[in-house]
């Protein structure tokens, strides 16, 4: 079973213009940036470049282009950028371990697109090389979704879209048995059904799976700093405040 390879084709219609409204995360990665960045005045000055990974095809990064930022966008995924306009932007690559050997202003990582990263060990990695391709003073953004939020919806998660006359169905399930990752964690298993209309309301199923995982806030934390990052801010994207019962936590971190 193949992951993200047909749910391309939907991804953004569902997940960035349905389910979250893209502008207002544009908009809140503006205001992080301007706020979190101590070089940077709000008319842009001091600003370079933004190192996005995990970019998918690039739809927070063409928005963040439409505002004073030059991204760059980097995905593993060789599906994205038959999808991307801008190809001369995108490279293909594995955020743990690409080395460009230059060093941005700031480093995004939206739309807990660590949690892909199926190990601590990757998610250590990915830390290091943010690390690595930050400039001294700038900072890295990136979100997860929590432990919390994967065992919510496990719990009772359906959701069915009807995109250009195909149905799309969402579900999670969890994991006990671990991937190779910390003790104690488990991975979880977004199952993605795709039912093609493809002649006189004849439908084909395709079928893909994303694992993903998360771990507890405050190891997070304690591995940025031991990676040397400086943690500025931590905010709960949907009220503000971090409590145990976040969803979606967003971690500013500065070199
Ligand atoms: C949920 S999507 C996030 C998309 C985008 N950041 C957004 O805000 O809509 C997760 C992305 O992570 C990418 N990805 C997963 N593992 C990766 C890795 N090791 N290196 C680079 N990209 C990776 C996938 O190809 C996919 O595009």
């Amino acid at each position: 079973m193949k992951t993200y390879n047909k749910f391309v084709d939907y991804y953004d219609e569902i997940i960035r213009w349905s389910w979250y409204d893209i502008n207002s995360e544009v908009e809140f990665l503006d205001e992080m940036i301007v706020k979190f960045s101590p070089l940077l005045t709000r008319e842009g000055q001091g600003v370079g470049d933004i190192l996005e990974f995990a970019c998918w095809t690039g739809s927070i990064a063409r928005e963040l282009e439409k505002k004073w930022y030059n991204v760059f966008w980097v995905d593993l995924s060789e599906e994205m950028i038959k999808k991307a306009n801008n190809k001369q932007k995108f490279i293909i690559w594995d955020m743990t371990s690409i080395n460009l050997k230059l060093e941005y202003d700031i480093i995004l990582c939206n739309y807990n697109s660590v949690c892909h990263l199926n190990s601590w060990e990757d998610w250590q990695k990915f830390f290091k090389n943010s690390y690595k391709h930050l400039k001294k003073w700038w900072i890295f953004i990136f979100d997860i979704l929590t432990v919390f939020e994967f065992e919510n919806m496990t719990k009772d998660f359906r959701w069915f879209f009807n995109v250009k006359g195909d149905t799309i169905c969402l579900e999670m399930f969890s994991h006990p048995q671990p991937l190779p990752c910390k003790e104690g964690s488990k991975y979880y298993k977004w199952l993605i059904k795709m039912f093609i209309n493809s002649w006189e309301n004849k439908y084909n199923l395709v079928e893909e799976e994303i694992k993903e995982i998360s771990f507890p806030v405050d190891e997070i934390k304690k591995e940025l700093e031991k990676t040397w990052f400086k943690i500025k801010h931590l905010e709960d994207f949907h009220f503000g405040e971090v409590t145990g019962e976040s969803e979606r936590i967003y971690f500013v971190v500065e070199k």
